[in-house]
Protein backbone atom coordinates (compact mmCIF):
# COMPACT_ATOMS: atom_id res chain seq x y z
CA UNK A 1 0.00 0.00 0.00
CA UNK A 2 1.20 3.76 -0.71
CA UNK A 3 1.21 5.81 1.65
CA UNK A 4 2.59 9.38 1.86
CA UNK A 5 1.75 12.22 4.79
CA UNK A 6 0.80 15.36 2.43
CA UNK A 7 -0.42 18.67 2.98
CA UNK A 8 -3.71 18.99 4.70
CA UNK A 9 -6.38 20.36 2.17
CA UNK A 10 -8.73 22.54 3.78
CA UNK A 11 -11.46 20.18 5.24
CA UNK A 12 -13.94 19.75 5.09
CA UNK A 13 -14.03 22.31 1.02
CA UNK A 14 -17.27 23.66 2.04
CA UNK A 15 -16.99 26.03 -1.15
CA UNK A 16 -18.12 23.13 -3.19
CA UNK A 17 -20.84 22.02 -1.28
CA UNK A 18 -24.02 23.15 -1.30
CA UNK A 19 -24.78 26.25 0.57
CA UNK A 20 -26.62 24.24 3.78
CA UNK A 21 -23.73 21.84 3.79
CA UNK A 22 -22.95 22.07 7.95
CA UNK A 23 -20.49 19.50 9.94
CA UNK A 24 -20.69 19.00 13.75
CA UNK A 25 -18.63 15.93 15.10
CA UNK A 26 -17.13 14.60 12.17
CA UNK A 27 -20.85 14.48 10.21
CA UNK A 28 -21.96 16.15 7.67
CA UNK A 29 -25.23 17.53 7.03
CA UNK A 30 -27.57 19.20 3.98
CA UNK A 31 -30.75 21.74 5.06
CA UNK A 32 -30.70 19.71 8.45
CA UNK A 33 -30.09 16.09 7.26
CA UNK A 34 -28.04 13.54 8.17
CA UNK A 35 -26.25 12.33 5.10
CA UNK A 36 -24.92 9.10 7.04
CA UNK A 37 -28.78 8.57 7.83
CA UNK A 38 -30.31 9.59 4.40
CA UNK A 39 -27.74 6.47 3.17
CA UNK A 40 -28.89 4.28 5.00
CA UNK A 41 -32.90 5.39 4.72
CA UNK A 42 -32.50 5.25 1.36
CA UNK A 43 -29.43 2.85 0.30
CA UNK A 44 -27.10 4.00 -2.28
CA UNK A 45 -25.94 4.86 -4.91
CA UNK A 46 -28.32 7.98 -3.65
CA UNK A 47 -28.31 11.86 -5.20
CA UNK A 48 -28.98 14.69 -2.94
CA UNK A 49 -30.08 18.60 -4.34
CA UNK A 50 -30.20 20.96 -1.84
CA UNK A 51 -32.97 23.63 -2.60
CA UNK A 52 -31.77 26.37 -1.30
CA UNK A 53 -28.46 26.28 -3.28
CA UNK A 54 -30.59 26.08 -6.33
CA UNK A 55 -32.64 29.10 -5.25
CA UNK A 56 -29.11 30.77 -4.45
CA UNK A 57 -27.34 30.57 -7.62
CA UNK A 58 -30.34 31.83 -9.42
CA UNK A 59 -30.46 34.73 -6.86
CA UNK A 60 -26.84 35.68 -7.86
CA UNK A 61 -27.09 35.27 -11.32
CA UNK A 62 -30.04 37.56 -11.52
CA UNK A 63 -29.02 39.96 -9.10
CA UNK A 64 -25.29 39.95 -11.27
CA UNK A 65 -27.58 40.82 -14.22
CA UNK A 66 -29.74 43.44 -12.79
CA UNK A 67 -26.63 45.09 -11.58
CA UNK A 68 -25.10 44.88 -14.78
CA UNK A 69 -27.55 45.39 -17.56
CA UNK A 70 -30.02 48.40 -18.03
CA UNK A 71 -32.33 46.44 -20.84
CA UNK A 72 -34.53 43.27 -20.68
CA UNK A 73 -33.10 40.11 -19.65
CA UNK A 74 -33.71 36.14 -19.29
CA UNK A 75 -32.20 33.18 -17.45
CA UNK A 76 -33.40 29.62 -19.46
CA UNK A 77 -32.06 27.00 -17.73
CA UNK A 78 -30.78 24.18 -20.04
CA UNK A 79 -32.64 21.80 -19.36
CA UNK A 80 -30.25 19.03 -20.66
CA UNK A 81 -27.78 19.31 -17.26
CA UNK A 82 -30.79 18.19 -15.12
CA UNK A 83 -34.33 17.60 -16.25
CA UNK A 84 -35.84 15.08 -13.83
CA UNK A 85 -39.98 16.47 -14.13
CA UNK A 86 -40.04 16.96 -10.35
CA UNK A 87 -36.84 19.23 -10.57
CA UNK A 88 -38.42 20.73 -13.94
CA UNK A 89 -41.39 22.01 -11.73
CA UNK A 90 -39.38 23.37 -8.84
CA UNK A 91 -37.10 25.78 -11.67
CA UNK A 92 -40.74 26.64 -13.59
CA UNK A 93 -42.14 27.62 -9.98
CA UNK A 94 -38.40 29.97 -10.11
CA UNK A 95 -40.16 31.98 -13.03
CA UNK A 96 -37.30 30.57 -15.21
CA UNK A 97 -37.33 30.47 -18.59
CA UNK A 98 -36.22 26.82 -20.12
CA UNK A 99 -33.97 25.59 -23.17
CA UNK A 100 -34.93 22.39 -24.23
CA UNK A 101 -33.79 20.06 -26.88
CA UNK A 102 -35.64 17.47 -27.63
CA UNK A 103 -39.43 16.19 -27.45
CA UNK A 104 -38.96 14.67 -23.90
CA UNK A 105 -37.65 17.94 -22.81
CA UNK A 106 -40.30 19.68 -24.42
CA UNK A 107 -43.03 17.64 -23.18
CA UNK A 108 -41.59 17.74 -20.01
CA UNK A 109 -41.25 21.30 -19.69
CA UNK A 110 -44.78 21.58 -20.34
CA UNK A 111 -46.23 19.43 -17.85
CA UNK A 112 -43.69 21.16 -14.81
CA UNK A 113 -45.83 24.31 -15.98
CA UNK A 114 -43.35 26.05 -17.97
CA UNK A 115 -45.13 28.46 -20.38
CA UNK A 116 -44.19 28.45 -24.32
CA UNK A 117 -43.36 31.98 -24.46
CA UNK A 118 -40.97 31.07 -21.56
CA UNK A 119 -39.52 28.03 -24.32
CA UNK A 120 -36.13 27.80 -26.71
CA UNK A 121 -35.99 24.73 -28.61
CA UNK A 122 -32.45 24.44 -29.89
CA UNK A 123 -30.25 20.83 -31.47
CA UNK A 124 -28.52 20.62 -34.43
CA UNK A 125 -30.79 18.06 -36.10
CA UNK A 126 -34.17 18.78 -34.79
CA UNK A 127 -36.55 16.41 -35.86
CA UNK A 128 -39.68 17.14 -38.29
CA UNK A 129 -42.21 16.26 -34.93
CA UNK A 130 -39.31 18.36 -32.92
CA UNK A 131 -40.38 21.53 -34.92
CA UNK A 132 -44.21 21.17 -35.48
CA UNK A 133 -44.23 21.00 -31.76
CA UNK A 134 -42.28 24.49 -31.51
CA UNK A 135 -44.83 25.81 -34.37
CA UNK A 136 -47.94 24.67 -32.92
CA UNK A 137 -47.11 25.97 -29.30
CA UNK A 138 -45.49 29.21 -30.82
CA UNK A 139 -42.11 28.84 -28.64
CA UNK A 140 -40.45 31.63 -27.47
CA UNK A 141 -37.59 30.76 -30.22
CA UNK A 142 -36.64 27.94 -32.16
CA UNK A 143 -32.42 28.92 -32.69
CA UNK A 144 -31.98 27.58 -35.82
CA UNK A 145 -28.58 25.76 -36.30
CA UNK A 146 -27.99 25.30 -40.01
CA UNK A 147 -28.76 26.39 -43.29
CA UNK A 148 -30.18 23.20 -43.92
CA UNK A 149 -32.63 23.46 -40.88
CA UNK A 150 -33.84 26.97 -42.20
CA UNK A 151 -35.17 25.70 -45.36
CA UNK A 152 -36.92 22.78 -43.42
CA UNK A 153 -38.26 24.69 -41.02
CA UNK A 154 -39.71 27.39 -43.25
CA UNK A 155 -41.09 24.21 -45.42
CA UNK A 156 -43.06 23.33 -42.43
CA UNK A 157 -44.30 26.85 -41.18
CA UNK A 158 -45.26 27.44 -45.17
CA UNK A 159 -47.38 23.90 -44.50
CA UNK A 160 -48.66 25.32 -41.19
CA UNK A 161 -49.83 28.20 -42.78
CA UNK A 162 -52.19 26.01 -44.90
CA UNK A 163 -56.09 26.74 -43.95
CA UNK A 164 -54.48 28.64 -40.82
CA UNK A 165 -53.98 32.01 -42.05
CA UNK A 166 -53.29 33.71 -38.55
CA UNK A 167 -51.01 31.63 -37.46
CA UNK A 168 -47.99 33.94 -36.82
CA UNK A 169 -44.45 33.69 -38.27
CA UNK A 170 -42.04 31.55 -35.83
CA UNK A 171 -40.02 33.37 -33.83
CA UNK A 172 -36.41 32.37 -34.63
CA UNK A 173 -32.83 33.07 -33.73
CA UNK A 174 -29.84 31.93 -35.57
CA UNK A 175 -27.38 30.22 -33.99
CA UNK A 176 -24.14 31.59 -35.15
CA UNK A 177 -20.83 29.67 -35.26
CA UNK A 178 -18.15 32.22 -34.62
CA UNK A 179 -14.94 30.13 -35.12
CA UNK A 180 -13.47 30.33 -31.66
CA UNK A 181 -12.22 27.87 -29.53
CA UNK A 182 -12.40 27.84 -25.51
CA UNK A 183 -10.45 26.43 -22.96
CA UNK A 184 -12.41 23.33 -21.52
CA UNK A 185 -12.20 19.81 -22.98
CA UNK A 186 -12.38 19.10 -26.65
CA UNK A 187 -15.63 17.73 -26.10
CA UNK A 188 -16.79 20.29 -24.84
CA UNK A 189 -15.86 22.69 -27.08
CA UNK A 190 -18.52 24.32 -29.40
CA UNK A 191 -17.57 27.63 -30.99
CA UNK A 192 -15.02 26.61 -32.69
CA UNK A 193 -14.55 26.35 -37.07
CA UNK A 194 -14.94 22.41 -36.89
CA UNK A 195 -17.72 22.03 -34.69
CA UNK A 196 -20.97 20.68 -35.86
CA UNK A 197 -23.33 23.04 -33.89
CA UNK A 198 -24.25 26.48 -35.75
CA UNK A 199 -24.02 28.61 -38.36
CA UNK A 200 -20.61 29.71 -39.52
CA UNK A 201 -19.97 32.86 -39.90
CA UNK A 202 -16.17 31.94 -41.94
CA UNK A 203 -17.36 31.59 -45.60
CA UNK A 204 -20.50 33.42 -45.26
CA UNK A 205 -23.22 30.79 -44.10
CA UNK A 206 -24.54 33.16 -41.65
CA UNK A 207 -24.78 36.33 -43.82
CA UNK A 208 -26.85 34.23 -45.73
CA UNK A 209 -29.15 33.03 -43.36
CA UNK A 210 -30.02 36.23 -41.94
CA UNK A 211 -31.04 37.43 -45.27
CA UNK A 212 -32.85 34.92 -45.93
CA UNK A 213 -34.58 34.80 -42.92
CA UNK A 214 -35.02 38.01 -43.13
CA UNK A 215 -36.60 37.72 -46.42
CA UNK A 216 -39.28 34.95 -45.81
CA UNK A 217 -42.82 35.81 -44.89
CA UNK A 218 -42.84 32.41 -43.10
CA UNK A 219 -39.77 33.48 -40.79
CA UNK A 220 -39.63 36.16 -38.04
CA UNK A 221 -36.19 36.66 -37.11
CA UNK A 222 -36.22 38.46 -34.09
CA UNK A 223 -32.29 36.99 -32.23
CA UNK A 224 -29.02 35.64 -33.26
CA UNK A 225 -27.06 33.38 -30.55
CA UNK A 226 -24.18 31.21 -29.76
CA UNK A 227 -22.93 29.36 -27.47
CA UNK A 228 -18.96 28.37 -27.48
CA UNK A 229 -19.00 25.59 -24.95
CA UNK A 230 -19.06 24.21 -21.54
CA UNK A 231 -17.01 24.88 -18.34
CA UNK A 232 -15.43 27.95 -19.60
CA UNK A 233 -13.51 30.02 -16.98
CA UNK A 234 -12.33 32.69 -18.93
CA UNK A 235 -14.46 36.00 -20.43
CA UNK A 236 -12.27 37.12 -22.97
CA UNK A 237 -14.31 34.69 -25.87
CA UNK A 238 -17.52 35.39 -24.70
CA UNK A 239 -16.81 39.45 -25.49
CA UNK A 240 -15.20 38.62 -28.65
CA UNK A 241 -18.07 36.59 -30.08
CA UNK A 242 -20.34 39.44 -28.90
CA UNK A 243 -18.35 41.71 -31.19
CA UNK A 244 -18.77 39.32 -33.98
CA UNK A 245 -22.35 38.68 -33.80
CA UNK A 246 -22.91 42.95 -33.63
CA UNK A 247 -20.20 42.86 -36.51
CA UNK A 248 -22.49 40.29 -38.70
CA UNK A 249 -25.45 41.26 -37.84
CA UNK A 250 -24.53 45.23 -38.93
CA UNK A 251 -23.46 44.20 -42.23
CA UNK A 252 -26.75 42.79 -43.04
CA UNK A 253 -28.87 45.73 -41.70
CA UNK A 254 -30.46 43.44 -38.99
CA UNK A 255 -31.00 44.65 -35.49
CA UNK A 256 -31.50 42.20 -32.85
CA UNK A 257 -34.09 42.41 -30.73
CA UNK A 258 -33.05 39.49 -28.40
CA UNK A 259 -29.12 38.53 -27.75
CA UNK A 260 -27.55 35.63 -26.06
CA UNK A 261 -24.16 34.61 -26.07
CA UNK A 262 -25.17 30.84 -24.44
CA UNK A 263 -24.71 29.63 -21.15
CA UNK A 264 -21.32 27.36 -20.29
CA UNK A 265 -19.91 29.52 -17.44
CA UNK A 266 -17.75 27.27 -15.37
CA UNK A 267 -18.25 25.58 -11.59
CA UNK A 268 -15.53 24.81 -9.55
CA UNK A 269 -15.32 20.85 -8.79
CA UNK A 270 -12.40 20.75 -6.94
CA UNK A 271 -10.90 23.34 -4.70
CA UNK A 272 -7.78 24.38 -7.17
CA UNK A 273 -10.07 25.05 -9.71
CA UNK A 274 -9.75 28.72 -11.76
CA UNK A 275 -12.21 31.07 -9.43
CA UNK A 276 -13.09 33.64 -12.13
CA UNK A 277 -16.44 35.04 -10.39
CA UNK A 278 -20.30 34.41 -12.26
CA UNK A 279 -20.55 38.74 -11.72
CA UNK A 280 -17.15 39.09 -13.91
CA UNK A 281 -18.73 37.12 -16.48
CA UNK A 282 -22.26 38.29 -16.31
CA UNK A 283 -19.95 41.78 -16.61
CA UNK A 284 -18.20 41.46 -19.35
CA UNK A 285 -20.92 40.12 -21.32
CA UNK A 286 -23.49 43.10 -20.40
CA UNK A 287 -20.70 45.69 -20.97
CA UNK A 288 -19.92 43.92 -24.43
CA UNK A 289 -23.54 44.44 -25.83
CA UNK A 290 -24.26 47.40 -24.68
CA UNK A 291 -20.53 48.79 -26.10
CA UNK A 292 -21.91 47.68 -29.46
CA UNK A 293 -25.24 48.95 -29.56
CA UNK A 294 -24.26 52.21 -28.31
CA UNK A 295 -21.79 51.99 -31.14
CA UNK A 296 -24.75 51.66 -33.20
CA UNK A 297 -27.23 54.06 -31.61
CA UNK A 298 -29.64 51.21 -31.40
CA UNK A 299 -31.83 50.31 -28.39
CA UNK A 300 -30.27 47.35 -26.28
CA UNK A 301 -31.59 43.69 -27.37
CA UNK A 302 -33.09 41.25 -24.72
CA UNK A 303 -30.13 39.77 -22.89
CA UNK A 304 -30.58 35.94 -22.52
CA UNK A 305 -28.25 34.22 -20.60
CA UNK A 306 -28.67 30.10 -20.52
CA UNK A 307 -26.71 28.45 -17.88
CA UNK A 308 -27.43 24.94 -17.00
CA UNK A 309 -24.09 23.66 -15.19
CA UNK A 310 -24.17 27.03 -13.01
CA UNK A 311 -27.73 26.57 -11.42
CA UNK A 312 -27.82 22.70 -10.90
CA UNK A 313 -24.47 21.61 -10.22
CA UNK A 314 -23.45 22.64 -6.54
CA UNK A 315 -27.07 21.85 -5.61
CA UNK A 316 -26.29 17.90 -6.42
CA UNK A 317 -24.04 15.47 -4.13
CA UNK A 318 -23.51 11.68 -5.03
CA UNK A 319 -23.50 9.75 -2.28
CA UNK A 320 -21.69 6.24 -2.58
CA UNK A 321 -21.10 2.84 -0.14
CA UNK A 322 -17.69 1.67 -0.56
CA UNK A 323 -17.06 -1.77 -1.47
CA UNK A 324 -14.08 -3.55 -2.65
CA UNK A 325 -10.74 -1.79 -1.85
CA UNK A 326 -7.34 -3.29 -2.95
CA UNK A 327 -3.70 -2.87 -4.28
CA UNK A 328 -2.80 -4.07 -7.70
CA UNK A 329 0.09 -5.64 -8.67
CA UNK A 330 1.93 -2.36 -9.29
CA UNK A 331 0.97 -1.35 -5.64
CA UNK A 332 -1.60 1.19 -6.67
CA UNK A 333 -4.28 1.25 -4.15
CA UNK A 334 -8.09 1.13 -5.79
CA UNK A 335 -11.08 2.05 -3.75
CA UNK A 336 -14.69 0.83 -5.34
CA UNK A 337 -17.83 2.07 -4.39
CA UNK A 338 -21.24 0.76 -5.71
CA UNK A 339 -22.19 3.43 -8.49
CA UNK A 340 -19.80 4.55 -10.90
CA UNK A 341 -19.77 5.91 -15.12
CA UNK A 342 -23.28 4.50 -15.17
CA UNK A 343 -24.64 7.75 -12.69
CA UNK A 344 -21.48 9.52 -13.70
CA UNK A 345 -19.93 9.43 -16.81
CA UNK A 346 -18.07 12.84 -16.77
CA UNK A 347 -14.70 11.47 -15.39
CA UNK A 348 -14.65 9.07 -18.37
CA UNK A 349 -15.69 11.16 -20.92
CA UNK A 350 -13.57 14.79 -20.30
CA UNK A 351 -11.46 13.46 -17.78
CA UNK A 352 -13.52 15.66 -15.41
CA UNK A 353 -12.11 15.60 -11.93
CA UNK A 354 -13.97 15.82 -7.96
CA UNK A 355 -13.60 15.75 -4.80
CA UNK A 356 -14.12 12.78 -2.28
CA UNK A 357 -15.44 13.16 1.29
CA UNK A 358 -16.30 11.10 4.04
CA UNK A 359 -19.38 12.91 5.27
CA UNK A 360 -19.79 10.90 8.63
CA UNK A 361 -15.79 11.11 9.60
CA UNK A 362 -14.87 15.03 8.04
CA UNK A 363 -11.94 15.55 10.47
CA UNK A 364 -10.09 12.60 8.79
CA UNK A 365 -7.21 13.77 7.25
CA UNK A 366 -6.69 13.10 3.65
CA UNK A 367 -3.51 10.45 3.61
CA UNK A 368 -3.85 7.54 1.63
CA UNK A 369 -3.43 7.81 -2.34
CA UNK A 370 -6.04 6.06 -4.19
CA UNK A 371 -7.86 5.44 -7.67
CA UNK A 372 -11.26 5.88 -6.65
CA UNK A 373 -13.26 3.57 -8.94
CA UNK A 374 -17.10 2.44 -9.94
CA UNK A 375 -18.22 -1.09 -10.08
CA UNK A 376 -18.88 -1.17 -14.04
CA UNK A 377 -17.06 -3.38 -16.05
CA UNK A 378 -15.10 -0.75 -17.68
CA UNK A 379 -11.17 0.19 -16.92
CA UNK A 380 -12.02 3.97 -17.54
CA UNK A 381 -14.97 3.32 -15.04
CA UNK A 382 -13.14 6.22 -12.71
CA UNK A 383 -14.73 8.76 -10.15
CA UNK A 384 -11.34 10.08 -9.24
CA UNK A 385 -8.06 9.13 -10.81
CA UNK A 386 -5.28 9.23 -8.39
CA UNK A 387 -6.67 11.16 -5.21
CA UNK A 388 -6.31 11.76 -1.66
CA UNK A 389 -8.92 10.06 0.74
CA UNK A 390 -8.43 9.34 3.97
CA UNK A 391 -8.20 6.01 4.93
CA UNK A 392 -11.83 4.11 4.75
CA UNK A 393 -12.85 1.03 4.38
CA UNK A 394 -15.86 -1.79 3.57
CA UNK A 395 -18.88 0.39 4.58
CA UNK A 396 -17.68 3.32 4.50
CA UNK A 397 -19.97 6.41 3.07
CA UNK A 398 -18.43 7.99 0.75
CA UNK A 399 -19.94 12.00 -1.08
CA UNK A 400 -19.15 13.56 -4.28
CA UNK A 401 -20.00 16.97 -4.04
CA UNK A 402 -20.37 19.34 -7.28
CA UNK A 403 -23.05 16.32 -8.96
CA UNK A 404 -25.81 17.91 -9.65
CA UNK A 405 -25.17 18.97 -13.66
CA UNK A 406 -24.96 16.34 -16.41
CA UNK A 407 -24.36 13.03 -14.13
CA UNK A 408 -28.22 11.93 -13.49
CA UNK A 409 -29.20 13.29 -17.37
CA UNK A 410 -26.62 11.38 -18.96
CA UNK A 411 -26.50 8.37 -16.41
CA UNK A 412 -27.35 4.48 -18.50
CA UNK A 413 -28.60 1.18 -17.57
CA UNK A 414 -24.78 0.19 -18.25
CA UNK A 415 -24.34 -3.12 -16.63
CA UNK A 416 -28.50 -2.95 -15.97
CA UNK A 417 -27.72 -0.72 -13.39
CA UNK A 418 -30.73 1.24 -11.71
CA UNK A 419 -30.63 4.61 -11.75
CA UNK A 420 -30.10 5.75 -8.14
CA UNK A 421 -32.81 7.55 -6.12
CA UNK A 422 -32.87 11.40 -6.30
CA UNK A 423 -34.16 13.58 -3.03
CA UNK A 424 -34.66 16.79 -2.77
CA UNK A 425 -33.60 18.55 0.54
CA UNK A 426 -35.36 21.53 2.61
CA UNK A 427 -34.93 21.88 6.17
CA UNK A 428 -37.67 19.37 7.74
CA UNK A 429 -38.68 18.42 4.15
CA UNK A 430 -37.37 15.32 1.99
CA UNK A 431 -39.05 14.65 -1.42
CA UNK A 432 -38.38 11.95 -3.84
CA UNK A 433 -37.14 14.02 -6.78
CA UNK A 434 -36.68 9.91 -8.79
CA UNK A 435 -37.23 6.72 -7.41
CA UNK A 436 -34.77 4.17 -7.75
CA UNK A 437 -35.26 2.54 -11.15
CA UNK A 438 -36.40 -1.24 -10.94
CA UNK A 439 -34.79 -3.05 -14.11
CA UNK A 440 -37.07 -5.89 -13.06
CA UNK A 441 -40.22 -3.76 -13.76
CA UNK A 442 -38.87 -2.22 -16.60
CA UNK A 443 -41.23 -1.73 -19.93
CA UNK A 444 -38.85 -3.61 -21.93
CA UNK A 445 -39.40 -6.63 -19.73
CA UNK A 446 -42.94 -6.80 -20.31
CA UNK A 447 -43.01 -6.66 -23.85
CA UNK A 448 -45.55 -9.25 -25.21
N1 LIG B 1 -26.84 26.57 -24.21
C1 LIG B 1 -26.57 25.62 -25.12
C2 LIG B 1 -26.97 25.85 -26.51
C3 LIG B 1 -25.91 24.44 -24.74
O1 LIG B 1 -25.66 23.51 -25.65
C4 LIG B 1 -25.55 24.25 -23.39
C5 LIG B 1 -24.85 23.03 -22.96
C6 LIG B 1 -25.85 25.25 -22.46
C7 LIG B 1 -26.50 26.41 -22.91
C8 LIG B 1 -25.53 25.15 -21.00
O2 LIG B 1 -24.17 25.04 -20.76
P1 LIG B 1 -23.68 25.04 -19.23
O3 LIG B 1 -24.04 26.39 -18.65
O4 LIG B 1 -24.37 23.95 -18.54
O5 LIG B 1 -22.21 24.80 -19.30
N2 LIG B 1 -21.92 17.12 -20.61
C9 LIG B 1 -20.92 18.16 -20.52
C10 LIG B 1 -21.50 19.53 -20.78
C11 LIG B 1 -22.26 19.59 -22.09
C12 LIG B 1 -22.91 20.92 -22.33
C13 LIG B 1 -23.88 20.84 -23.45
N3 LIG B 1 -24.49 22.09 -23.78
C14 LIG B 1 -20.26 18.08 -19.14
O6 LIG B 1 -20.69 17.27 -18.34
O7 LIG B 1 -19.31 18.78 -18.85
Amino acid sequence: MKREVLPEREIPPMGLLPVTARWSDGRLSIAGHDLGALAREWGTPLYVYDGETVRQELAALRQALAAAYPGLTEITYAAKAYFAPRFASKLAALGLGVDVVSLGELHVAQRAGFAPEKLHLHGNNKSAAELRAALELNLQAIVVDSLDELMFLESLARGAHVGAPVRRAPRIWLRITPGLTVDTHAYRQTGHHATKFGIPIAGGQAAEAIRYAQNSPYLNLVGLHTHLGSQIHEVGPYVEAIQMLYALARAENFTPEELSPGGGWHVRYTEDAPDTQLETWVQSVAAAVQAECQRDGNPLPRLILEPGRWLAARAGVALYTVGTCKTSGDGTRWVAVDGGMADNLRPALYSARYTAIVPERMEDVPTERVNLVGKFCESGDFLIENTLLPPVARGDLLALPVSGAYQLSMASNYNLAERPTVLWLKEDEIEVLQPREDILSAAWWNSE
